[in-house]
């Protein structure tokens, strides 16, 4: 017999097709999130399984997979699969690492150029009808040139955005657990800057670090209280990282300028107050959602399974668990 593999929501064809070659495949085809039921049945059945970031993966699931040997997140980030537990059953886990990283720059720079150049402000303007006529006083954004971004989180993607940034004349400054080596920050011409030094002192904040216990809620109220009044905030990270009480109640009293949020600490429920701000822009979770990305990430995906199920070490195995091999 085939091994299975369960997948927990449609695909792109391109990872499907790997797999359907190989194994037996099951898809829940359901468009919304699958439920805690419907999921551990699935995986109850499977040799490998691959999920969503909005798929909770503990040891209740993980140990309905008495056949389980894999868990192929579709995802770079990974904070939503309890790795120890993983671990202990003996179940690899991969995610989808560089494959996403430009995809999930450029949506980080476009929450910017929207929120500096008040695009939608200035699209709602246009479709009610209030376009009369050229006016130098309209609309007035702030220019990026010649403003600092700062970096929380310097990985691929934050590395690939201060890139982007600096082609915009911008300067860029981060923050990291570990400063980069000396060669890539005079690549990227970028500065290492303590955590509450780049508060004060960058114009525009993005964010682009994994969630970890050190991360949640690193944005909190002490942390709006040091930033540099008028900035602007971005997460396309993950929401908890941000205290998103906190964060409302900074752009209610214009400490901060404006927030572009790609992600949400109660994800897909958004705070209330922030639905009703119009310097925020609000999206979906769509940071790699290109046709390019999405299909690479389920290649990607479906080839960690194909080796995982083959006995051979994924290429995407998560780093906690690279000492495995
Ligand atoms: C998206 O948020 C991801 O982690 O891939
Ligand atoms: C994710 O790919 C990162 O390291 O930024």
């Amino acid at each position: 017999m085939k091994p299975s593999v369960f997948i927990t929501r449609r695909l792109p064809e391109s990872g499907l097709r790997l797999l359907r070659d190989r194994f037996a495949v099951s898809v829940h085809e359901t468009p919304a999130p699958i439920d805690r039921a419907t999921l551990k049945n699935g995986v109850s059945r499977a040799e490998a399984l691959i999920c969503l970031l909005s798929d909770r993966i503990d040891a209740e699931i993980l140990d309905c997979g008495s056949r389980l040997k894999i868990v192929a997140n579709y995802a770079v980030g990974y904070n939503n699969i309890d790795i120890a537990a993983a671990r202990q059953r003996k179940i690899l886990v991969t995610n989808t690492p560089g494959v996403l990283t430009n995809a999930t720059a450029e949506l980080a720079f476009a929450l910017i150029i929207t929120l500096t150049r008040k695009i939608l402000a200035a699209d709602r303007f246009t479709r009610q009808g209030l376009f009369i006529g050229w006016d130098p006083l309209l609309l007035l954004g702030d220019e990026l040139s010649g403003k600092t971004l700062g970096i929380v989180g310097m990985g691929r993607i934050g590395q690939s955005l201060a890139e982007k940034a600096r082609a915009f004349g911008m300067s860029v400054i981060y923050h990291n657990r570990r400063p980069l080596d000396q060669a890539t920050e005079t690549r990227l011409k970028a500065a290492y800057c303590p955590f509450e030094a780049l508060l004060a002192r960058a114009d525009v904040i993005s964010i682009h670090a994994p969630l970890t216990e050190e991360s949640r809620h690193l944005f909190d109220r002490r942390a709006f209280e040091k930033i540099k009044p008028g900035s602007f905030l971005i997460n396309t990270a993950r929401g908890e990282i941000v205290d998103e009480a906190a964060l409302a109640e900074a752009l209610a009293s214009g400490r901060i300028k404006g927030a572009g949020l790609d992600v949400y600490e109660r994800e897909p429920a958004v705070t209330g107050e922030l639905m009703k701000m119009d310097n925020v822009v609000l999206l979906p979770h769509i940071g790699s959602a290109t046709v390019e990305t999405r299909a690479a990430m389920a290649v990607m995906a479906a080839k960690n399974v194909i080796a995982g199920l083959m006995g051979e070490t994924p290429a995407n195995l998560i780093p906690e668990m690279s000492d495995r091999c």
